[in-house]
């Protein structure tokens, strides 16, 4: 696929400089065509029948195993969630953390993850890393462990400022179990799961799919209790309610999802370029220098898709105003900050535009 055939997939850019898949995705039209063709096949082939419900596992298992091959692990360690907030309340249940127990986190985490740690019990320490170097940010969560720490858990990317945390050094450093929300880079840069405990994804980001969808990579599926159980949940059942968990990480499934959204996810997942991390990246460095000329960049000089900077109005506002002019980027509330989130589908032109609007 040329990078013109792939702008061509997407009516949004037809009208819009999208910069915002670190929110939501832009859709393509065969994954509208495939969300349209399912849900003409529901109605049509009896929704709910034998076959029917066949064809539902079948497509459950296809984006299982597309999600698995994504970030290098197997269909047996993926559960089939709505959300990465799903994912990080399906770990934290599961660990049934105490009060004397400790969980490290960092001061850039999404509320996703964030409030599922605040509920789970345990005493949360916050390490100080924004806009902190990639070395500085690993000492400092190390130094956040001590002899109670039960898990460490943080974004793979900062949604704020775009800062890649260094998860993998993390795990060998300090060979806790660790959980990672990988909202921000699966789709955006190569990720492979490698020694790490727990891995979130969100579909609806940088994969391009519809919403709500994510899912969840468990390294030891029979290591981690079931804390909240769907239906999928079991492989036999007592009249008590007692079962026999379903065999790997997708008795950690949500529950149905809808058969469109998977449809949907099918078709985009199998629309993404073999050249996309390396396009995006590209775009990156370009809307990096660009807005430096004119804005101070928030942690400059990071690797991943996300570009936070300050402008000169009051973010919301501006971000309001751009969108007037056909701009879409992300306020960050809290912050003052813009983020433009550059894809495997973003042009030069659409960094242009984002110039040419900013106040
Ligand atoms: C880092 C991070 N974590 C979690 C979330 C929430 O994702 P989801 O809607 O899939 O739960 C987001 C969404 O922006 C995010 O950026």
């Amino acid at each position: 696929m040329t990078f013109d055939e792939a702008r061509a997939l997407f009516p949004v850019l037809e009208r819009f400089a999208y910069l915002n898949a670190g929110t939501l995705g832009p859709l393509s039209r065969p994954t509208l065509t495939a969300m349209e063709e399912r849900l003409r096949f529901d109605q049509e082939q009896g929704r709910g029948g034998h076959g029917w419900f066949m064809t539902v596992l079948e497509l459950r298992a296809r984006v299982r195993e597309q999600l698995a091959a994504l970030i290098g692990a197997s269909s047996a360690e993926m559960a089939l969630t709505g959300s990465t907030t799903d994912g990080c309340n399906i770990v934290l249940s599961g660990l049934e953390l105490e009060s004397d127990d400790e969980v490290v986190t960092t001061d850039s985490e999404h509320p996703g993850l964030l409030l599922p740690l605040h509920v789970s019990g345990a005493r949360v320490r916050v390490a100080e890393v924004a806009a902190r170097p990639g070395v500085d940010a690993l000492q400092a969560i190390l130094s956040c462990i001590t002899s109670r720490t039960r898990l460490l858990a943080l974004s793979h990317v900062l949604w704020t400022t775009g800062q890649v945390m260094p998860v993998h050094e993390l795990k060998r450093e300090s060979g806790l179990p660790i959980l990672v929300d990988g909202a921000q880079s699966v789709g955006a840069i190569p990720v492979d799961v490698g020694e790490l405990d727990y891995y979130t994804v969100s579909c609806q980001k940088w994969l391009c799919g519809p919403e709500p969808i994510g899912a969840l990579y468990v390294r030891d599926p029979e290591g981690l209790r079931v804390g909240v159980p769907s239906y999928f949940a079991q492989k036999s059942l007592e009249p008590d309610g007692t079962f026999v968990p379903a065999e790997g990480a997708a008795r950690f499934d949500s529950g149905w999802l809808a058969t469109t959204t998977l449809a949907g996810l099918e078709a985009a997942l199998a629309s993404a370029p073999e050249w996309r991390f390396e396009h995006a990246a590209e775009m990156a460095a370009l809307c990096r220098g660009a807005l430096r000329e004119r804005f101070e960049i928030v942690a400059d000089g990071e690797k991943s898709t996300l570009v936070s900077f300050v402008p000169a109005g009051e973010a919301a506002t501006e971000a309001a105003r751009l969108y007037d002019f056909g701009v879409i980027v992300r306020d960050l509330p809290g912050t003052g900050w813009l983020r433009a989130s550059c894809g495997w589908w973003t042009s030069g032109d659409d960094i242009d535009r984002v110039l040419a609007a900013l106040a």
